[in-house]
């Protein structure tokens, strides 16, 4: 993980990000929009039918589901292979916990040993039959870029395998989040549906009131001043996003869960590394909220969020609901 985006730096960080472009631009977003409602409606119609039969987990069921289906369609994964990304991702992320358990980092090397041979074995496919995909498109660019083929293989590897990681757990917490924080108030959801105009809001709301990424750990790499604080050269800062979105300086009453808040908050982190899929992740939030509104007005929960056992990366394994 330490040679993956996210712990580059530049010249090599804006190296591989300028390959990828704006990856999510709005006429991208535009054109992925109808293929997200469609993987909505279908995770709903599943819905649908759990809640008909009693209850139903919407973590399980929907949380879990879309943002797999997502990326899955747009990177072309095959489908019958998005059970086992999940897993190995699941697994792979106590690499990234804080205290992870020398039984979990086992798990964890396991786990990463498989993405290298799923992705590296992904790419050799699509070398072998190029098409006009969006990865594709990137071993052409990698291609021209980097004359060594087994460097460009590597910078694929890397980016493939951690857009993908990047993308599934992340989004999946804020659907259940987001549901979460709307229904423990009822109130809340009978107000979105009247004022659907406000589901943006009530996503920024979600994202700053319990983010799914906690904390993100940089190592400085001169003496500075961080606010006030001074950081010695190589030591380890963890930066806590969940804190910084509560700071009541710039969030007052920061434990209130306010849809009219307008506030603002780090959970896609900032600067040169800002989350590359926020507007992907929007999209499918806001994409699942609108239809849940409108097809399930009397959505309630009947079994709180059991969060997996982690500190940097929120996860919620179970979400009950019923009508
Ligand atoms: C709610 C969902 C998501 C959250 C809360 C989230 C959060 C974050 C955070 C906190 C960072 C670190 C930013 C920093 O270091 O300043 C990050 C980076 C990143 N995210 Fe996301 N993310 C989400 C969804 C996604 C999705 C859907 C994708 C891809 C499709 C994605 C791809 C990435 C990548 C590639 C980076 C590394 C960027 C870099 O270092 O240049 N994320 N994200």
């Amino acid at each position: 993980m330490t040679k993956t985006l996210s712990r580059l730096n530049a010249p090599e960080h804006t190296c591989q990000r300028r390959s990828l472009g704006n990856l999510f631009d709005r006429a991208t977003i535009e054109r992925m929009t109808p293929h997200v409602d469609r993987e909505v409606t279908r995770l709903l119609d599943t819905l649908a039918e759990q809640l008909r039969s009693g209850g139903a987990d919407f973590a399980q069921t929907v949380s879990e589901q879309l943002p797999i289906g997502t990326i899955g369609s747009w990177l072309s994964l095959p489908s019958e292979d998005h059970p086992h990304l999940l897993e190995i991702t699941h697994n792979q992320v106590y690499a990234q916990e804080l205290l992870p358990t020398r039984s979990q980092l086992a798990v964890s090397a396991g786990a990463t040993k498989q993405l290298r041979t799923y992705f590296t074995e992904l790419i050799r496919q699509r070398r072998a039959a190029p098409g006009d995909d969006v990865l594709s498109g990137w071993i052409r660019t990698w291609d021209e870029l980097e004359p060594d083929r087994y460097a460009a293989d590597e910078a694929l590897y890397r980016l493939t395998m951690f857009i993908t990681i990047a993308s599934l757990e992340t989004t999946a917490t804020l659907l259940s989040s987001a549901v979460w924080h709307l229904l423990d108030e009822p109130s809340r959801w009978t107000w979105l549906r009247e004022n659907p105009e406000h589901v943006e809001a009530a996503i920024d709301e979600a994202l700053r009131y319990d983010p799914p990424i906690h904390i993100n750990t940089r190592v400085a790499a001169a003496d500075t001043v961080l606010a006030g604080v001074p950081v010695a050269k190589d030591s380890m800062v963890h930066v806590m996003y969940g804190a910084a979105n509560h700071d009541p300086r710039r969030n007052p009453d920061p434990h209130i869960f306010d849809l009219l808040r307008a506030g603002s908050h780090l959970s896609f982190g900032g600067g040169a590394h800002y989350c590359l899929g926020a507007s992907l992740a929007r999209l499918e939030t806001r994409s699942m909220l609108t239809q849940l509104l409108s097809r399930f007005p009397t959505l309630r929960v009947v079994s709180p969020p059991v969060f997996a056992s982690r500190m940097v990366f929120r996860r919620v394994t179970s979400l009950g609901v019923a009508i």
